[in-house]
């Protein structure tokens, strides 16, 4: 048989976007071809998040909308990988029958057998040990072999992670993976229920591969985990704390910056603050999540901190570096939430002042303790207009946080070609001829600009000159 041809389409978070890269690897050490366009394919991959029912819904009918190329291409392989696949296990055939191939998320080091499997027609399925009721102590006392499954998985994608090369999709940039799944079972979040238990990589792993990949061009470095300040390794006779990497890391030469995303509130320490205030290739960027501002839905939602607690975090982040962006999640229509309750999330951002958050719509998940114990009682409409408010409140700050950098000069990191070459028109100072690029301040701030392309991937100093909620506005100063 020739070599699969294979197309790749990715859903959900950066977690996500690095596994498509580990995909890409193991399929190409077996020999496969990756194609760039899905017409092209004869195996057509759906890298999948679960983490609300509309994230599954487009994956769904994604797939469905293949039926009649499937009917004209017989040996057309479909495969849905990732979050979904564990979520709902064997009875995603039966729930989309037009796929052939199904991979949990620690698996996929096992694709090209998968692949091979369902192209000679025979059952082409792997998933991970489920995780039992109560959490990480039951899981890892009472299934010894489940953890040992988990850790020969691990190490093949590991393999895959160190062996992969720089990636083109995003010139002078990488993830690496600090944490793989997570442990703190908040209660309406099924990341814990797919993705396993927490498990740390080896710090001599991260830092080898984070010098190989600086070796290959990559100056921005941003470690990845569901609660990445909860890092925790032992190795060489001592213990490793996130700071401990951070420090590391900062010190492998030509790397110009290190960022790390998503930060627990409970897990938030001095260590850290003191890693922002001491290393300055740290980025001054924080995203900690605070999902609610009321101490009643936080503590139904199994956070573990209150709203008071949560902003003495923010504080002690500021103190430590004045200019850190911080950014946060939210969740509106939380079982029980009320309008005081969600009063009292407008007040914390009122007073935390971030730089950018997101919203969602409280979206129930199966096997989640939630969706057990607390009924969806918020009506549709309701978390709408909670949404719509929230979100406006959220970019009348950042607009005015970043009314506050125009005039400034900022060292920016370009990130590409601007996809939206509009998005700067309301501002006098765009030449409609030239390029627009788009880069981050190290605060994560989006910044666009007039300039050449051979910039992207590199540091530059911009002046802002005009600002809106989500952008700076500037023009180019000087090449760093
Ligand atoms: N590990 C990250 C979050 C991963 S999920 C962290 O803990 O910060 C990304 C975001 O999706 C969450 O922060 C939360 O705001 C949102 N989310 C998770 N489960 C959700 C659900 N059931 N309904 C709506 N939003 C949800
Ligand atoms: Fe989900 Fe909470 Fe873990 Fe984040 S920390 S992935 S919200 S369980
Ligand atoms: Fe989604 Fe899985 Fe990430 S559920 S948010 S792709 S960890």
């Amino acid at each position: 048989m020739e070599p699969p041809h294979v197309h790749i389409t990715t859903y959900g978070c950066q977690m996500n976007q690095l596994d498509a890269e580990l995909v890409a690897e193991v399929l190409r050490a077996s020999g496969a071809r990756l194609a760039a366009d899905a017409e092209e394919a004869d195996v057509l991959l759906f890298l999948t998040c679960s983490v609300r029912g509309h994230a599954e819904d487009r994956v769904f009918s994604n797939i469905g909308a293949l039926k009649t190329r499937k009917q004209r291409e017989p040996g057309l392989v479909v495969g849905l990988l990732g979050c979904m696949a564990q979520q709902y296990g064997p009875a995603l055939r039966r729930r989309a029958p037009l796929v052939d191939l199904v991979c949990a998320p620690g698996r996929l080091a096992e694709l090209p057998d998968l692949i091979a499997r369902a192209r000679s027609g025979k059952t082409a399925m792997a998933f991970d040990p489920p995780r039992k009721e109560g959490g990480p102590e039951v899981f890892a006392a009472s299934d010894l072999s489940a953890v040992a499954q988990r850790a020969k998985a691990d190490a093949a994608l590991d393999q895959a992670e160190v062996r992969r090369p720089l990636c083109g999709r995003s010139p002078g940039q990488a993830y690496v993976v600090a944490v793989r799944g997570c442990d703190n079972f908040c209660s309406y979040c099924v990341v814990p229920h797919v993705r396993g238990p927490e498990r740390s990589r080896a710090p001599s792993a991260i830092l080898e591969e984070v010098r190989r990949l600086v070796g290959q061009g990559a100056r921005q470095i941003t470690l990845l985990g569901q609660a990445v300040n909860q890092y925790a390794a032992v190795e060489g006779g001592r213990r490793w704390d996130l700071a401990d990497l951070l420090q590391a890391a900062a010190d492998v030469p030509d790397l110009a910056r290190l960022a790390f995303i998503t930060n627990h509130p409970r897990a938030l320490d001095e260590r850290l603050a003191a890693v922002f205030r001491n290393v300055s290739k740290v980025c001054s960027y924080l995203h900690m999540p605070a999902q609610s501002g009321s101490d009643a839905v936080l503590a139904r939602m199994n956070r573990g901190y209150t709203a008071a607690e949560y902003l003495d975090r923010v504080a002690m982040a500021r103190q430590a570096r004045p200019d850190v962006g911080v950014a946060s999640d939210f969740i509106v229509g939380f079982p029980g939430e009320t309008a005081a309750d969600f009063e009292a999330t407008m007040d914390l951002v009122r007073r935390a002042r971030f730089s950018a958050a997101f919203v969602f719509k409280y979206s129930p998940r199966p096997g989640t303790a939630a969706a057990k114990h607390y009924p969806d009682d918020v009506p549709d409409e309701e978390k709408r207009r909670r949404h719509a408010a929230l979100l406006a409140l959220v970019e009348e700050i950042s607009g005015e946080e970043n009314a506050k950098f125009v005039g400034c000069t900022v060292r920016i990191f370009v990130e590409e070609v601007s996809p939206k070459a509009s998005a700067n028109s309301k501002s006098e100072i765009r030449n409609p001829k030239s390029l627009q690029l788009r880069g981050r301040t190290p605060c994560n701030r989006i910044v666009v600009f007039d300039g050449p392309p051979r910039l992207v991937g590199t540091e530059v100093d911009v002046e802002v000159k005009a600002s809106s909620p989500l952008t700076l506005f500037a023009s180019l100063v000087s090449e760093a």
